[in-house]
């Protein structure tokens, strides 16, 4: 009688015990932010698609810059050919930052390099200055708050490196299409930070502001 008593007891409580986890196990379903896999299921973009979206637009943003350089010189815009060499490098740090964090996700990076469409320094100048201004407003920021919901840091580190970059060039291209005619002549010296891709004309500090790497690290690019 005693046994089958502590029996029904011992089941009683299980139940109990049982309740109470699927309980706790449905509200952490709800609460919880999803995970890679499931977002995926969903058909929602996870932080490796944002990195190779990323690593896509770099790619491309650095190939492009290439040609705009180019065609600055040969318009005889210098100083204009030196700011889209300056960038073009940024953007190569960035591709490379991105495409190490997507292998470390285990994925592979890839680019679809499209051939750039050159048009007049004027006209390429303020279509460098829409696709900064859309990274810095809008894809970073969306990358950066997936990546924190994600918790993944090497993504996080990776797009506010770039989000603090395409700022910068964004600053820069607006203040040469503002100023076209002066910045013609000669070379422009610019400095990037090799580990982050930061961009400036003057180094008036001692360590990144962005990244801290010390500022003799810093690449000059004219
Ligand atoms: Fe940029
Ligand atoms: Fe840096």
């Amino acid at each position: 009688m005693r046994t089958s008593k502590r029996a029904r007891v011992l089941a009683g409580t299980g139940m109990f015990l049982a309740v109470v986890l699927s309980a706790a196990v449905g509200l952490g379903q709800e609460t919880r932010p999803a995970r890679p896999e499931e977002k995926k299921e969903a058909g929602m973009a996870t932080t490796l698609d944002n990195l190779m979206t990323a690593y896509n637009g770099e790619s491309n943003a650095h190939a492009r810059y290439v040609e705009f350089a180019k065609k600055a010189d040969e318009e005889g815009y210098g100083q204009v050919a030196s700011l889209f060499r300056a960038a073009a490098r940024a953007e190569e740090i960035h591709a490379k930052t991105h495409g190490d964090v997507i292998k470390k996700l285990g994925g592979t990076p890839k680019a679809d390099l499209k051939k750039p469409e050159v048009q007049s320094t004027r006209e390429n100048l303020a279509a460098a200055l829409q696709g900064e201004t859309y990274e810095r407003d809008t894809m970073y920021p969306d990358f950066m708050k997936q990546a924190k919901a994600e918790k993944n840091k090497d993504a996080m580190r990776a797009f506010n490196h770039a989000l603090s970059a395409e700022t910068e060039h964004a600053k820069l291209y607006k203040e040469a299409l503002d100023n076209l005619a002066s910045w013609k002549a000669g070379k422009k010296d610019f400095y990037v930070c090799p580990v982050c891709g930061y961009t400036v004309a003057k180094i008036d500090f001692e360590k990144c502001p962005v990244c801290s790497a010390p500022k003799d690290k810093y690449e000059k690019i004219n």
